[in-house]
This record gives structure tokens, sequence and C-alpha cells, in this order.
């Protein structure tokens, strides 16, 4: 049976289950546009704060740009409280989002000092509140983002989901593990498996995914509804296009890929940030881009270490240029 599959909600159907994650520094306009050329089905922008939103910041307006190609786009919030929280959804109606996920897995200090992110794990009750007063503010489908819980001896993954539905979230995203694990450990495939039994909203997995393969196995052992790329997807978008062949059961296993393609599809990404960000942010910003899509690639220290002095579209262009010169076109990346 195919596991590629569309996933249908209330007032939203998304075309396909397989999703980028919210990823702070990483998933802008310009990288969910790439990653949609390469079919992921929905991208989540990085978390935004609900304050800021509310106070009407137009820096964080900024993160919310949305690529051409982008038909649908979940917007992620994270937040405190609710009053806020129903602020910052009023603000978002003239973007007309798809989806508004809540976050309630990030464990970055700040956030979590903040009461938001996996804090709210710890009382789950609020994230209930929170998605009622998003839902009494704006009619788009809404979502959590979740962790198994704050540690290993308050795992509550199963209510903080609970909550959440009641609240009106029509889909949940688990990445099963703890705040306090971070990310170290595995992702918990029980977990999921867990959750996808005890919920009838859809169930998205994140967490561990970096090969179609891997993506495949979480489907076909937890019996989740779709998955979600995060690390995996960074310097390497045609991961979408691969586990797209591989769910549809059209090949098993994906080609490997040409440098070229890598060191082309860089390229575009670059421009598309320029178009969105200007020539001098998204050189910078590229930096981290580069050095990932570039991973693996024979004398790539070498290659990356240079980009590092890159300012201009330009500059990149010649580095790419000597480089496959060097390279006398024959590398291969695997
Ligand atoms: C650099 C980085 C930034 C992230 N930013 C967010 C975020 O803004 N919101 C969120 O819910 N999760 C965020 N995450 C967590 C991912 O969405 C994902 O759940 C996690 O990385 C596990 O998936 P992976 O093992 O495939 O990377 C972030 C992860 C990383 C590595």
């Amino acid at each position: 049976m195919s596991a590629k599959r569309q996933i249908n909600l209330p007032g939203c159907i998304i075309p396909g289950n397989i999703f980028l994650a919210p990823i702070a520094g990483y998933s802008d306009a310009a990288f969910r546009s790439i990653c949609h050329d390469f079919g992921a089905d929905l991208c989540f922008t990085e978390m935004v704060s609900a304050e800021a939103l509310a106070r009407g910041s137009c820096k964080t307006k900024e993160l919310l740009t949305r690529a051409p190609n982008e038909k649908l786009l979940c917007i992620q919030l994270f937040a405190a409280n609710p009053n806020s929280a129903r602020r910052a959804a009023a603000a978002l109606i003239p973007l007309k989002p798809a989806l508004i996920d809540l976050n309630c897995g990030c464990s970055v200090p700040k956030i979590l000092k903040s009461g938001s992110g996996a804090a709210l794990l710890k009382e789950p009750e609020k994230i209930k509140e929170i998605i009622t007063a998003i839902r009494q503010e704006i009619a788009v489908p809404l979502s959590v983002k979740l962790r198994s819980g704050w540690d290993s001896t308050s795992i509550n993954y199963l209510r903080s989901a609970q909550m959440a539905i009641d609240g009106g979230a029509v889909m949940i995203t688990l990445h099963p593990r703890t705040k306090s694990q971070g990310f170290t450990g595995k992702a918990s495939l029980e977990h999921l498996a867990e959750l996808k039994k005890s919920v009838t909203v859809p169930v998205i997995g994140s967490g561990d995914l970096h090969s179609a393969e891997d993506a495949l196995t979480m489907i076909e052992t937890t019996g989740c509804d779709g998955v979600m790329f995060a690390r995996g997807a960074i310097g390497n978008p045609f991961i979408f296009k691969q586990t797209s062949i591989l769910f549809k059961g059209e090949a098993p296993r994906p080609e490997p890929l040409q440098a070229r393609q890598r060191l082309d599809t860089v390229m575009l990404h670059l421009h598309r940030a320029a178009e969105f960000k200007g020539e001098k942010i998204a050189c910078r910003e590229m930096r981290k881009h580069f050095c990932a899509y570039t991973r693996g690639l024979p004398a790539s220290a070498q290659f990356r270490s240079r980009a590092v002095h890159a300012k201009h579209i330009s500059d990149y262009e010649k580095l790419i240029k000597y480089y496959l010169l060097e390279e006398k076109l024959h590398i291969k990346y695997t």
C-alpha cells in the first residue's frame, strides 16, 4: 500500500504527507520554496513570537514572507498566554495561512523562560486555553507540535495532545523526545505509535528522519499519517522528492545525487534568498546552507572555507565555477 496520502483537515486539504519542519534560522521563504520545488507538501515557518506579533513587530512579520509557489503555508507561533496568542492570531488573518501551529516543544532557555515552547508541557491545560483563544479569533485549522514530555519522569504527550484536541486542534505533530533529552538519544517510535492509537486527528512524526527510508520506516512502524523533515532537509531538499518516490512505491532506492545538482540548487536557493532579503543578507545567511549543501563533496572543506568570505552572488558563482573546473565535473555525491 502506498505511504503517500493526503491529509484531510476540517477546512484544509493538504495534498500529501511529507512536510518541512519549523526550523529556526532555516525555514524561511527561500528555503521553503526550494523544498516545495522538490515536492514538500507543506512547509512550516520557523516559530514566531505571539507577543511580538501582538505588538505589531514588523521584524516578526518579515519572518512570515510567503514564496510565490507556497499555495499552503503553516505559520508556527510560540506563545505563553491566551491573550497574546489571540491577538497574534488576529494579526495573521491578512496572511491567509492554511494552518497555524502552536510550538509546545522548543527547549531553548529563552523560550522556556518566557513560559512558551516546551514549558507548556508542564501545564497542558494552558495548551487548551491557548488553542481555544486562537480558535475564537481566526477560522483557520490549528495544530500543535509536541515533545513527549518535560523529562523522563513526566512523559505526558497523550494528555498534552488531548488538551490540544479539546481546545480545537485538528492535527498533532510529535517529536518523541523529552525536553530534557534535547536532541540526544533516539526519537521514540513507540510514543508516536501510542499517540496514533489514542487520537482520531492526523498525527505527524518528527525526529531522526535523515533519509526517505527513515520516513517510510516511521510510517510503517507507527502508523502515523505523515512525516516532517528537519535536520535531514537542511542542505538536502532532494529528500522530499526521494521520499515521495519511495512512498509511491515507484523505486526501491533513490538515485545518488550528482554534485552538479547540489551546486545548481544552492545557487537557485541563493538567488531566491536575494529576492526576499537582498543580496547582502542573503549571501551572509547562505554560508550555513552552502556548508550543508556541499557536505560530503570531494575537497569540500577547502571549498567551504572559501565560501565564508563570499559577500556577493558573483563570489559564490566564481567559487562553484572553479570548484567544478578543479574537479573536472567527474565528481559524484554519494
Ligand atoms: C536548528 C533547529 C531549529 C529548530 N527550530 C524549531 C522551531 O522553530 N519550531 C519547532 O517546533 N521545532 C524546531 N526545531 C525542531 C525540529 O522541528 C524537529 O522537530 C527536530 O529537529 C527533530 O527532527 P530531526 O531529527 O529530523 O531534526 C528545530 C530544530 C533545529 C535543529
